[in-house]
């Protein structure tokens, strides 16, 4: 494994911004995992891992650590020792299909061959750039659908204990854009991912954009394949094209509110749509509020700006530097506590 140094990270990031990591290495199995971390603690140095770089937000210094970019691949299906493919923990499961995937492989790879095999789970996934190995970290969602409803368990190096460990979906602590991997951040580092999809469910086309979609269409009962061109479609007309635009997604979370802040928003913003949670709280959807209330579509800090389409995205050009996408950030966040009160929090983490 080759270790190299002041390596720019804004080629490995989504927003095309980012300083030079101190020490940069690719690997590609445990072992080299292994290696690299021990490298970094004979150094004394911290260590970063990326992924796809779809939802960070790089400081221009860049990092003073070790970078190690996640390289293992590998789509398996899981099988026991005789060979047969559905069990889990030992136990024959009848219609599904225990995936086993690298954290390297490419999040749309992955949704694109299992909607092909037939296995339903991933299919409103599907389009969101980034690794399978990030996609339990923020429990990556849309279309009504997250990644935590179909993570088994996910293998990962504790570097707590300097051994590798399997976290079963519920020690994950999975919740809207959350896991065990953000709040013990550091701790851990995925390796891989096991998916558990079913061979006969039926999709979920409850989400908004997605029943519209199909109403337009006439289609009263679409297959896999067509709910996963549907998101990839949607997704199209919504956010921004890669090529042109740098871009981390959706900037923000969408804010949860207690009932009562709710009510009092709808009596000024009747539109304001709202999803109730299981506790009685209800999450708002804070595209709406920058758009209908704080009107910050194409507002821009230099080269950085609000998209034209998507309130909740913020876009970079060639040559912006992440100074500016925290200032506008910040003027957004203002913003939003002026006019509505309420405190919003970054969807992508800034590393610095
Ligand atoms: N809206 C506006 N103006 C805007 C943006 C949104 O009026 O500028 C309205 C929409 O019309 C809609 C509502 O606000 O009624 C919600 O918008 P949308 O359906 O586009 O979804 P979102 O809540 O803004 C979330 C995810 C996206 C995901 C979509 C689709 C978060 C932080 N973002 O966005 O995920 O693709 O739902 O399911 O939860 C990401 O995480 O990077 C991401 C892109």
């Amino acid at each position: 494994m080759n270790i190299l140094e002041n390596v720019r990270l804004a080629e490995y990031t989504t927003f095309k911004i980012g300083g030079p990591a101190r020490f940069f290495c690719i690997v590609t199995s445990e072992k080299e995992l292994l290696e690299a971390v021990q490298f970094a603690r004979e150094k004394g140095q911290k260590v970063f891992v990326l992924g796809g770089g779809s939802n960070i937000l790089m400081g221009d210094k860049g990092f003073d650590g070790l970078v190690i970019k996640m390289e293992i691949m590998g789509i398996e299906e899981e099988k026991n020792e005789k060979g047969i493919e559905n069990y889990e923990s030992g136990v024959e499961l009848a219609n599904f299909v225990i995936i086993f995937v690298g954290a390297g492989e490419q999040w749309d790879t992955l949704v694109e061959k299992t909607v092909a095999k037939g296995l339903y789970g991933l299919e409103n996934l599907s389009a969101i750039p980034g690794t399978v190995g990030a996609a339990p970290v923020q429990n990556i969602g849309a279309y009504g659908s997250d990644a935590a409803q179909t993570i088994s368990k996910v293998r990962a190096f504790d570097s707590k204990n300097m051994a590798f460990v399997e976290l079963s979906n519920s020690e994950c602590n999975f919740s809207y854009r959350d896991s065990r991997f953000k709040n013990e951040k550091g701790r851990y580092i995925i390796t891989h991912v096991y998916f558990k999809l079913s061979k006969d469910a039926s999709v979920n086309i409850g989400y908004k954009d997605l029943k519209d979609y199909f109403l337009v269409k006439g289609i009263a009962a679409p297959s896999l394949a067509q709910v996963r061109e549907a998101v990839i479609d949607i997704r199209w007309g919504k956010l921004p094209d890669w090529k042109m635009w740098g871009t981390a997604g959706s900037f923000f979370k969408n804010p949860i509110v207690s009932a009562n802040k709710f009510i009092a928003l709808k009596k000024i913003y009747p539109d304001l749509p709202g999803y109730p949670e299981n506790d009685g709280r209800v999450k708002v959807s804070l595209g709406w509020i920058l758009d209908k209330v704080c009107h910050v579509k194409g507002m821009e800090k230099g080269k950085v700006q609000v998209y034209e389409k998507q309130a909740l995205v913020l876009v970079s050009k060639p040559g912006a530097i992440s100074e500016e996408v925290v200032t506008l950030a910040h003027e957004l966040m203002n913003l939003v506590k002026e006019k509505t009160g309420i405190e919003i929090e970054g969807e992508v983490e800034w590393v610095n």
